[in-house]
């Protein structure tokens, strides 16, 4: 039994950070910002407001709109890295809220690439007999990026999307799903303090251990280089060209990686879902919030093919391909 996406939700906090708000607060300038990277904008949560506010709303969208009730669900998975506590698990929180008094719940760690490993659990789930699953990618970037670093600041944002899986009925589903990892060049994109390694102290926090640290530019070319190869083995295993995509949802990272990835897959630029310009890098949210902007905005009509591919810190790459 094949798995598909019933329904999909995403939610975005109020507040608006512009690339003119962070010409206030670093070196920078919307010029830079914009040509370096393609972010005009992005979402910054409220005070008090935690990655299970995010993904609570996310999840409720994504229910309605696929007709399942929360105590149908078997599992919910969050993919986060900045959940709202290093423990329980987010997961756990957002069950309580929706109420799904069956589901099990736990949280995915795998960076940007979390919401296609957990979509890669939530499907194998469901092939092996779960009725519905609940994936959603949320996170609160704002909490471990340096706001006087002007390298990493101008590129995250805040946001989760969800998508609800059940059995398929017909020849719609998830076609196949690719995931990789080296934890070799795990330094390249790491927050150094605050884990097990390098406990929570007052020196983490005065030295900025607790915030991104991040290769830029090393990062940009690894992910251009995983980012193509992701895609083509995604669509070798289905026998497609790059022509037969109907639509590419690649990880929302900088529109000069999307742009170099399209280009060397020969996709032309209206297949190319881009959100970055409101959003930012929204790390695991990325994907299912692109996604269900899509839905929104009508792109995606039955029979329609959708490949996905992220990379992010791990090193983590990975794809899914979906048929609509
Ligand atoms: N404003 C103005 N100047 C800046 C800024 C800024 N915000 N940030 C850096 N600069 C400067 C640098 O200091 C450097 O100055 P120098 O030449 O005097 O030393 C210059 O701009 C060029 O810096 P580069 O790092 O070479 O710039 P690059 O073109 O590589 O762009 C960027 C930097 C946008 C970070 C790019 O490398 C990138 O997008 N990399 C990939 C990032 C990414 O995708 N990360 C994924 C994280 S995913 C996860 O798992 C969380």
């Amino acid at each position: 039994m094949k798995s598909a996406i019933l329904g999909t939700g995403a939610f975005a906090p109020e507040r608006v950070v512009t690339n003119a708000d962070l010409e206030r607060m670093v070196d920078t300038s919307d010029s830079w910002i914009l040509e370096r990277t393609g972010i005009r904008e992005r979402r910054v949560v409220a005070p008090g407001q935690a990655c299970s506010d995010l993904a609570l709303e996310a999840a409720q969208r994504a229910l309605k709109a696929s007709g399942v009730h929360p105590a149908a669900l078997d599992v919910i998975l969050v993919a986060t890295c900045t959940g709202d506590f290093p423990l329980p698990a987010t997961a756990c929180l957002v069950q309580h809220r929706l109420g799904a008094i069956r589901a099990a719940a736990c949280d995915i760690s795998a960076a940007c690439c979390g919401f296609l490993y957990a979509l890669s659990i939530g499907d194998a789930y469901i092939k092996s007999g779960m009725r519905h699953v609940l994936v959603i990618g949320s996170e609160v970037m704002s909490v471990i990026t340096d706001w006087t670093d002007r390298n990493t600041c101008v590129l995250f944002g805040d946001g989760a999307g969800a998508v609800v899986l059940g059995g398929s009925q017909d020849e719609s589903g998830i076609l196949s799903t690719h995931l990789h990892a080296n934890g070799g060049i795990s330094d390249l994109i790491y927050v150094p303090g605050g884990g097990s390694r390098d406990p929570a102290s007052e020196d983490v926090l005065s030295d900025k251990r607790c915030y991104i640290k991040m290769r830029g530019n090393e990062t940009f070319k690894i992910a251009v280089k995983t980012m193509e190869e992701a895609t083509h083995e995604a669509l070798k295993a289905n026998g497609m060209s790059a022509q037969d995509m109907d639509l590419f949802i690649p990880h929302q990272a900088n529109v000069r990686i999307l742009r170099a990835v399209s280009q060397r897959l020969g996709i032309s630029e209206e297949k190319v879902m881009i959100n970055l310009d409101r959003f930012g890098n929204t790390s695991a949210a990325s994907i299912p919030l692109a996604l269900d902007q899509a839905v929104q905005e009508g792109k995606l009509k039955q029979g329609h093919k959708v490949v996905m591919a992220a990379f992010g810190a791990g090193l983590t790459w990975a794809s899914a391909v979906v048929q609509w």
